[in-house]
């Protein structure tokens, strides 16, 4: 395991995967997008036409296809079968779909294992999610949740949207973030909440900037503690 594992955990849109590789840059350390493992395994099923309520049949899609996850360019390239897929699992339909593989918690645990084995090979990682630090990583150094409100979120996911052509209203968008979070919150496996020692963030009225100072200075502190022991 890396010697320092630094968990960010979220709702839809609040920001987490910025800050993770903002973090992960500044700290000199690898970083996971375990989003991008949910979605790439939800393509492969679309590919295949699979039943998504079925957890045998997903199942074998994520034994018997190849996935590989690394850090490019700062962003967590995902190829499937040796094919880039890196733009696909953004489509619409993969988000609108990941819901049913997050649910199953056969799949899941499966994804913590490729988590913990992608964070074995790493010396320091930063790794973002809905369950980092409550199940895959439950004995990381530091804990982050990032909350915002819907609204903000929203219009954060639009902007993102818009900057790849997406034309979808804010309302649209709202409702899709809605649905999600209840999705989220509501799984009987790996739900959505912050660890009990996490540090809980809304950052609806701050900047990427001063998220980004925040959680640095939370892990220069507890790493001095943990120093001092
Ligand atoms: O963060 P994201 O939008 O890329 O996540 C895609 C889907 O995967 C979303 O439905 C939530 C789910 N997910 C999860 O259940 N657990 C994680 N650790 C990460 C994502």
């Amino acid at each position: 395991m890396a010697n320092l594992v630094i968990t960010i955990d979220g709702p839809a849109a609040s920001g987490k995967s910025t800050i993770a590789r903002l973090l992960a840059e500044k700290l000199g350390a690898s970083f996971l997008d375990t989003g991008a493992m949910y979605r790439a395994v939800t393509l492969a099923a679309i590919e295949a036409g699979v039943d998504m309520s079925d957890e045998g049949k997903l199942l074998g899609v994520l034994q018997t296809s190849e996935f590989h996850f690394a850090v490019k360019e700062g962003k967590m390239a995902v190829c499937i079968d040796g094919l880039d897929v890196t733009e696909q699992i953004r489509r619409p339909e993969v988000t609108a779909k990941a819901r049913h593989i997050a649910s199953q918690a056969r799949l899941r645990e499966k994804l913590v294992e490729m988590q913990r084995q992608f964070a074995s090979t790493e010396k320091k990682i930063v790794t973002e999610g809905r369950d980092q630090g409550t199940v895959a990583f439950a004995d990381a150094d530091v804990k982050f949740f990032l909350t915002a409100d819907v609204k903000e979120r929203a219009r954060r996911r639009q902007a993102e949207l818009r900057a790849r052509g997406g034309g979808e209203s804010l309302e649209q968008i709202q409702g899709a973030i809605e649905e999600r979070d209840k999705s989220d919150e509501d799984r009987a496996v790996g739900p959505l909440r912050p660890a009990r020692d996490a540090v809980v963030i809304d950052t609806t009225d701050l900047t990427k900037d001063e998220v980004l100072e925040r959680l640095l200075r939370c892990v220069e502190e507890k790493c001095l503690k943990r120093k001092q022991k």
